[in-house]
């Protein structure tokens, strides 16, 4: 196996890739290095935390210069470093320039022949809101060209890795289908296509959609890719939903634009009177100093802040995902922009492909808003109390803790068996105070199904005026 999952949290990883030059740990982010420009370079990425990279090979084939240098030195040569690098194939210029000068065949051979760590097809990156016809006829084609990698890869040995493209569009259909195709090809890494036009626009709810259409029909046994996604505003929404790997320009392309990245979004130096950061950069700069320097300077310390500051990112995601705590950083980072609160709310419509994944033990709950109710920790609380085996025929239920019952409210998780008050999660979840109504009511219904499953007994309900609200009570 190439891919080994070493913990889990809602649907995001820790997982470990062994590639030719060496395993990393993902979730991970793969920074573009621009063969022809050395702005940061390659070498020097280790310095910011990145365990792998990404390249464009039709750069490379495209140039004699390079080619030559290429295949006679190998990509890790050309570039310096001995670290795994992943090499895309072309297909960006294809959706950008709508043509490139290379086929399938010779740019997969070529990603081979220069020793590329993750080998990718020549997939269609077809726009979003493409006609349907459109997008099914480019899929398929995508779809045979994925095929042929497969084989040409198989001829060289399949030593180094095979990524394989989803596409579709913005056509859910479509991005289920090309899911299923990839499931049945012998690729090592899953990447999700065409979304950099969506990114780009804060369309996070449709990249949220894809991802999560394509997650609900991929093994899981194999990491996803998000190709051109590497703001680090996204980097737990998305790890959340089963990304594992992220690449981008980001960094440099913000940077030449003086545009600064932080977690909760991109700020304009010419705004800026403090850095809200502590890479070596921000302690040894202020923003007025970084305006006056001449340009180039200026955006290569920018770049830097950013790559530390993506960096920081996917490893606070990795800790949130090791202690548990996925679900509460999500809902903190989604806090910085309305479209990442409807991007999350998207998951509402995957709760089970979502409940397959997260675990269901961890130690805390902290309730931080209505967007806590969407974990699947709440909806099987609400499953497990309704098969508690009572045999008594007189029930208590209070939504007074101080009251003596055989079963408790709680806002969000409803009925709550006494024994069960001091366990994870109904009994560990923190609240606060006047929660809002949406957690009365998905308790209510709670207590509603479950005096429904005992209404051959004696149900007696002592409630305050909140909960009073909420539940109707017959007698
Ligand atoms: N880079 C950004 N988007 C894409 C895509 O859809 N396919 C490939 N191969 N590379 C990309
Ligand atoms: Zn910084």
């Amino acid at each position: 196996m190439r891919f080994e999952i070493v913990a889990k949290d809602a649907m995001g990883r820790i997982g470990r890739l062994q590639t030719p030059h060496g395993t990393v740990e993902t979730p991970a982010l793969l920074p573009v290095i621009n063969p022809n420009i050395d702005f940061i370079p390659a070498h020097e990425l280790r310095k910011y935390g990145a365990e792998m990279m990404i390249t464009n090979s039709y750069i490379i084939y495209r140039s004699r210069n390079l080619r030559e240098r290429a295949l006679k030195k190998g990509l890790h040569g050309l570039l310096g470093v001995d670290m795994p690098v992943m090499t895309d194939s072309g297909s960006f210029q294809l959706m950008v320039y709508g043509d490139v000068e290379v086929t399938n065949e010779e740019i997969v051979r070529f990603q081979n022949e220069i020793g590329s760590d993750i080998v990718t097809p020549l997939d269609i990156p077809t726009p979003p809101d493409a006609e349907h016809e459109t997008a099914r006829k480019d899929l398929e084609e995508t779809i045979r060209r994925e095929r042929e990698a497969e084989e040409i890869h198989e001829s060289y040995g399949h030593e180094n890795l095979l990524s394989i493209p989803i596409q579709g569009s913005t056509h859910l259909d479509l991005r289920k289908r090309s899911a299923e195709a990839a499931n049945s090809i012998n690729g090592d890494v899953f990447a999700v296509g065409a979304v950099v036009p969506l990114l780009d626009t804060y369309r996070f709810s449709d990249v949220a959609k894809i991802v999560l259409t394509a997650k609900s029909v991929l093994t899981p046994a194999r990491p996803v890719h998000l190709f051109g996604a590497g703001h680090p505003m996204i980097f737990a929404l998305y790890a959340a939903m089963g990304v594992d790997l992220f690449d981008s320009a980001a960094y440099a392309l913000f940077a030449k634009d003086d545009r600064y990245l932080t977690p909760r979004g991109t700020l304009k130096l010419e705004e800026l009177q403090y850095f809200p950061c502590s890479c070596p950069v921000c302690l040894s700069h202020t923003p007025e100093e970084l305006r006056r320097m001449e340009k180039g300077e200026r955006a290569r310390l920018i770049a830097e802040h950013n790559l530390y500051v993506s960096f920081e990112e996917i490893r606070r995601v990795k800790q949130a995902i090791k202690s548990n705590e996925l679900f509460e950083l999500v809902e903190n980072r989604i806090r910085a922009h309305p479209y990442l609160v409807q991007a999350w709310r998207e998951i509402r419509n995957f709760i089970d492909v979502m409940e397959r994944h997260d675990p269901s033990m961890k130690r805390v709950f902290f309730y931080l808003g209505r967007e806590s109710l969407y974990r699947p920790a709440i909806r099987r609380h609400h499953e497990r109390v309704l098969n508690v085996k009572v045999d008594k025929d007189e029930i208590v239920i209070s939504s007074d803790p101080g009251v003596k019952a055989d079963f408790y409210l709680r806002p969000a998780f409803g009925v709550v068996p006494a024994e069960l008050m001091e366990s994870y999660p109904a009994g560990h979840a923190e609240m606060y105070d006047d929660v809002e109504d949406e957690a009365y009511e998905v308790a209510a219904e709670g207590l509603r199904r479950f005096m429904e499953k005992h209404r051959d007994k004696r149900i007696r309900l002592v409630l305050d005026d909140r909960w009073r609200r909420f539940v109707n009570v017959q007698d």
